[in-house]
């Protein structure tokens, strides 16, 4: 396994394996399973499989934790190499963002809800770290977590503005046994935090129900969720949402998926999960 830092020298990889599919899984790092359910699915549908570790600085706001975001490379090397990725590509800040920008990339739907209004410019981010790393690697497809189903529907649409020729593969969530979604920030949880997190997952699974035994109605939903995660965890709620997917407007019965969705603040993480439904 290669791990490649530069620039110049990921793009001489690519130019060297012109003739191979390149499958590209974009990551911050400290990788978990959820990340390495998608390595291995690459490795299944592609001749090479390039990892990306970068702790993009863009998408973290002032307050957030680009400073705590846990970090540690010779782990995730090891765990790469073990799951059969072929490079890893880790870039520096300052490789990745050499001087002051001519240009900015601004992402105008899909971001007035979920965690749009609670971090201001964090898609912005995410678009530009992810359409620089395409550039970068050139790959034929890109495989992206359902438990961020909002930055799919965001970068679904950067690849249909910019013409970008790659195919984005949405991968499953990956869960804990308990059914608390795998997450680097997971680690951040307090002991009795991480008793009380799985019931993001009920609430959202509870909300299924609901849709599946015919009660269309979002704000009842929303109420349910509500009361459960209210119940359940010491967590304040940022939102509970019931919404159309992949394009995030009100819910309506003509919809062909809805996205049921929650986050939660607890002391010193931010935990989001969500649950997409196809309607009958
Ligand atoms: P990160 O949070 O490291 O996640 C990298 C990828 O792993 C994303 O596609 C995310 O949706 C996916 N993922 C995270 N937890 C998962 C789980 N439990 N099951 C399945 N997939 C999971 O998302 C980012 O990094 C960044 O925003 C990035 C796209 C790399 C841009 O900086």
């Amino acid at each position: 396994m290669n791990v490649i830092t530069t620039i110049e020298t990921m793009r001489a990889y690519r130019k060297e394996n012109w003739n191979s599919s390149i499958g590209f899984v974009p990551t911050m790092g400290y990788l978990h399973e959820g990340h390495m359910s998608m390595v291995e699915r690459s490795t299944q549908e592609n001749d090479l499989t390039v990892i990306s570790i970068f702790v993009n600085p863009l998408q973290f706001g002032p307050d957030e934790d680009f400073d705590n975001y846990p970090r540690d490379l010779e782990r995730d090397k090891r765990i790469a190499r073990e799951y059969g990725a072929d490079v890893i590509f880790h870039p520096s800040v300052e490789e990745m963002y050499p001087e002051k920008r001519t240009t900015s990339l601004q992402v105008i739907d899909r971001t007035d809800v979920l965690c749009g209004p609670a971090r201001p410019g964090h898609f912005d981010g995410v678009a530009t770290v992810v359409l620089k790393l395409l550039q970068i690697i050139q790959p034929e497809y890109m495989y992206l977590g359902q438990k961020d189903a909002q930055q799919i529907a965001v970068l679904e649409g950067v690849v249909s503005d910019f013409n970008i020729p790659v195919r984005i593969v949405p991968c499953p969530t990956v869960r804990e046994k308990d059914g608390l979604a795998k997450s680097s920030r997971n680690v951040n949880l307090t002991p009795e935090e991480r008793q009380e997190a799985p019931f993001l997952k009920e609430s959202l699974q509870h909300a299924a129900t609901m849709v599946k035994e015919g009660h269309w109605e979002p704000e009842t939903i929303k109420k349910e969720m509500e009361s459960i995660l209210n119940e359940n965890t010491s967590g304040i709620i940022d939102y509970r949402e019931v919404l159309s997917y992949p394009y995030l407007k009100p819910a309506t019965p003509e919809d062909k998926k809805w996205i049921c969705a929650v986050a939660v603040y607890f002391e010193k993480a931010r935990l989001i999960d969500n649950i997409i439904i196809e309607l009958p």
